[in-house]
């Protein structure tokens, strides 16, 4: 879910509703706003769906100078206008929007607000009550009574909370949830992301967990929990607006499908000097080259990408590499190396759930690094280090440029690495050039769409199920690729290792049933998933072979060009990345939105 919220001198809706579409990423099932000027004149306009929705209900601008907003991604109670944000309490004195989940509000419920009536099913709207309930009982202030219900409420949370006597005042506070404060002249606001804030300012002051403000049109009171007063410096962070545009394309995973050579191109700049020397922060070369594994904790497709660095990072660092589904981990922490070294890899930089690994390494002590493509998100501060996946901005829900990068990105730290220990094969390496091999194949395939295109006709367009199968590097691509497919078409699709098919799943294959297979140039296996192939195709399945050139044989219907087997998990994504696409187009479907998804999950 994301907040937005804003007190000061400006047109408070007007801020608010272009915030909500910048965090609409974050959710988008249903969206609302609380806009006030004084305690006469306050409007509360929700609404299921998108944004544009919102929009088209609120009409004319509403007037008034601040305000909350809120685009939810259910957690308790199905998407509708009265479970959206903001809530009020009973008599509509106080109004809250919250990210997160309070895993005591049946609890609560129960032990304080058993008179009470709710229309919906939100935690949110037992935490507004509470603070309701707290404030009349005790004639506690809004400060004082939000204090306190922060005091029993146990879980994750960002509120931006607003008292409909006090217009001029925001009250804010956050545990295990992204929130920052932004300022500027006459006017402060708070978000969950930064982005949403950029067409307002480029200042910015973090909140840390247990912390609570007090936003005004001048100041940002921040304290603990106890009251006292903290005071922290605010930092200027230059985000680029001129990137997040759609330009001519009609979805925004087109443009970023198509981006990918540009940030192959961009980060062997970034990463490595002009004679194509490596530039890696040397403590963070050091860290690792001290450990004895490395372990990749991550969710979604930033966990697939872990498994297609996996090989190349063996090779090169010459230590293990285990991979964290980040969900597992922060409450199933398997038993360690005596020298763990924890890489995070994820696009937003907010994933709870690898968050929630993070605190534990954290406490453990264990060094660790993120790999992300937003500059000052949570596992960024919050990790020992940082390597930026300079993609740009991702906002199609379904990602694509963000996969590719993490894998460039890592063979950069795997060669940095491997030189710092000497490995010849690293030494070898030279990861610029073969980058540049990777970025023109990309390109290959990127002209090739309408063949693409026509392998979908048919194939996809009305099926229920599908495969994807490969062996070794191509498995782990088979895994986003069936990923990518089910996000945005809705076919139930599994990535599977070619050779463990036979072992059961087999039984699924009919009469038609699409399987695809990937087959890199690795001619210890290729011969293998020939066979599978064949194994599949006798029992009726309808195969589409990609396949890299130096593997190729006639009649095979996607060919990739050929790239360094370290890398060819980023040249033979990119096919699959665009038959997920065509066939979410074909079937009709909002390819850069898909049903029941969030693009950052900040819940765990
Ligand atoms: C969400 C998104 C996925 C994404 C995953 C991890 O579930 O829908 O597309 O891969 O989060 O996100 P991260 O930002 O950590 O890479």
């Amino acid at each position: 879910c994301g907040i937005v919220g804003v007190v000061g001198n400006k047109n408070a809706c007007d801020i608010l509703m272009q915030g909500l579409e910048k965090l609409e990423y974050r959710g988008y099932d249903s969206a609302g706003i609380f806009v006030t000027n004084d305690s006469k004149n306050s409007k509360l306009i929700k609404s299921v769906g998108r944004i544009a929705d919102l929009r088209e209900k609120i009409g004319i601008d509403v007037a008034g100078t601040a305000g909350i907003g809120h685009t939810r991604w259910a957690t308790h109670g199905k998407p509708s206008e009265t479970n959206a944000h903001p809530h009020t309490s009973a008599d509509g004195r106080f109004v809250l929007v919250h990210n997160g989940v309070i895993e005591n509000y049946l609890e609560i419920k129960s032990e304080y607000l058993a008179a009470d009536t709710f229309k919906g099913e939100t935690d949110t709207e037992v935490a507004v009550h509470l603070i309701a309930a707290l404030a009349e009982k005790e004639g506690l202030n809004t400060l004082n009574a939000f204090k306190k219900a922060l005091t029993i409420i146990e879980g994750s949370y960002a509120f931006a909370l607003m008292a409909t006597e006090e217009p001029d005042v925001i009250y804010v506070a956050k545990n295990k949830s992204p929130l920052l404060i932004g300022l500027d002249d006459g006017y402060n606001m708070v978000c969950s992301d930064a982005m949403a804030m950029i067409r307002e300012t480029s200042e910015f002051m973090e909140i840390h967990d247990k912390e609570l403000v007090v936003l005004t049109k001048d100041a940002v009171e921040i304290q603990d929990m106890d009251g006292k007063i903290i005071s922290r410096d605010s930092y200027i962070a230059e985000l680029d607006l001129s990137d997040i545009g759609k330009g001519t394309y009609p979805f925004y995973m087109l443009k970023e499908i198509d981006e990918q050579p540009a940030v192959m191109r961009k980060l062997s700049q970034v990463y490595a000097d002009e004679n194509g020397a490596v530039k890696v922060d040397e403590k963070i070369v050091a860290s690792l080259a001290e450990s004895d594994r490395i372990y990749i904790i991550a969710a979604g497709t930033s966990y697939n990408a872990g498994y297609a660095s996996k090989f190349l990072l063996e090779e090169l660092t010459e230590k293990p590499v285990e991979l964290g589904i980040a969900s597992e981990w922060g409450y199933n922490m398997p038993r360690l190396s005596d020298k763990p070294f924890f890489i995070f890899l994820s696009q937003s930089g907010e994933t709870a759930d690898s968050r929630q690994v993070l605190v534990k390494a954290n406490e453990l002590g264990v060094p660790s690094l993120t790999v992300t493509n937003v500059p000052g998100s949570t596992l960024s501060r919050e990790a020992s280090f940082t390597m930026l996946l300079h993609a740009g901005p991702e906002i199609a829900v379904a990602s694509t440029k963000a996969y590719t990068a993490q894998i460039a990105a890592l063979a950069f730290l795997a060669k940095a690495v491997g030189i710092a220990i000497n490995n010849k094969k690293a030494i070898e390496f030279d990861v610029v050039h073969e980058l540049s091999i990777v970025a023109q194949s990309i390109e290959a395939t990127l002209s090739e769409k309408e063949l693409i295109e026509s392998k979908v006709t048919g194939l996809l367009e009305t099926t229920r199920n599908a495969f994807y199968i490969g062996r070794g590097q191509d498995y782990y691509v088979s895994m986003e690729a069936s990923l990518k497919l089910k996000e945005i078409s809705y076919i139930q699709c599994e990535g599977f290792a070619a050779g463990e098919l036979k072992h059961g799943t087999i039984a699924l294959i009919e009469d038609n049933t699409p399987v695809l297979a990937l087959i890199s140039n690795n001619p210890k296996v290729s011969a293998h998933t020939r066979g599978n192939v064949s194994e599949v195709a006798a029992r009726g399945a309808n195969v589409v072979a990609i396949v890299e050139q130096a593997a190729a044989i006639a009649g095979d219907d996607i060919i990739v060009n050929n790239v360094h087997p370290y890398l060819s998990s980023i040249s033979m994504v990119v096919p699959t990345q665009l038959i997920a696409y065509y066939a979410s187009l074909h079937r009709g479907l909002d390819v850069d939105k898909p049903r029941n998804l969030a693009k950052s999950v900040t819940v765990e």
